[in-house]
């Protein structure tokens, strides 16, 4: 059994995709706790909801746990893989470090392009649009210590090329994350994701 962390900081239609894809697709995964930076967001009451284990980190907030004592929790529950599915903080690299190769994320842009700091939700979108790119699409990549720089697992391109707006982009390619970001937790889960010479090698 896989067992996974998913951090959130929205609206969670990526952690939905991945719970909806459990019973047939993952069968071997498990969640066994949803983080998020925010303490009332959709997709951490989404979690709840469905009596899932919900953290909130923060190094701030007096109600929360910071990312030491997550460290410990998430090693506490023997987590195999951290799946940032619209977590918007940066992870701390000491996180990074306790969990090498383990933590992956999707970006809604096919990267290296249009990924780095403040390039997330809507501004990634708007970027890609008035740059008049043709195509567009998710990427899943492993978690370095620089944003969205880690080696690219899975890219899926979209056809944008009749696209009137940003949104527009935003609909076509979150429908795409909902099945990619599945897929490479599935061939995780199934050991069939290598990197060999510095490439990233999925396995049929
Ligand atoms: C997605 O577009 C994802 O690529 C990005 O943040 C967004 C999160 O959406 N990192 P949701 O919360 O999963 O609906």
């Amino acid at each position: 059994m896989l067992k996974i962390a998913v951090f959130v900081s929205g609206r969670g239609s990526n952690l939905k995709a991945i719970i909806n894809s459990i019973p047939h697709q993952l069968e071997n995964v498990e969640i066994s706790a949803v983080i998020s930076d925010k303490k009332d967001c959709p997709a951490l009451d989404y979690a709840e909801g469905l009596g899932i284990k919900t953290l909130f980190v923060s190094e701030k907030d007096p109600q929360s746990i910071n990312y030491e004592n997550l460290i410990q929790i998430l090693c506490g529950l023997k987590t195999d893989l951290i799946v940032l599915a619209g977590f918007l903080k940066k992870i701390p690299d000491e996180m990074i470090e306790n969990f090498p190769n383990k933590i992956i994320n999707i970006h809604p842009a096919l990267l290296p392009s249009f990924g780095g700091k403040g390039m997330y939700g809507m501004n990634v979108h708007k970027a890609v649009f008035e740059n008049s790119c043709q195509i567009s699409g998710p990427t899943v990549h492993f978690v370095d210590k620089i944003y969205d720089n880690g080696k690219i697992i899975a890219q899926k391109a979209v056809d944008i090329s009749d696209v009137k707006t940003p949104d527009e982009i935003a609909e076509r390619v979150l429908k795409i994350e909902h099945i990619l970001l599945p897929f490479v937790i599935k061939k995780i889960s199934e050991n069939k994701i290598s990197i060999k010479n510095n490439r990233v090698y999925i396995a049929e």
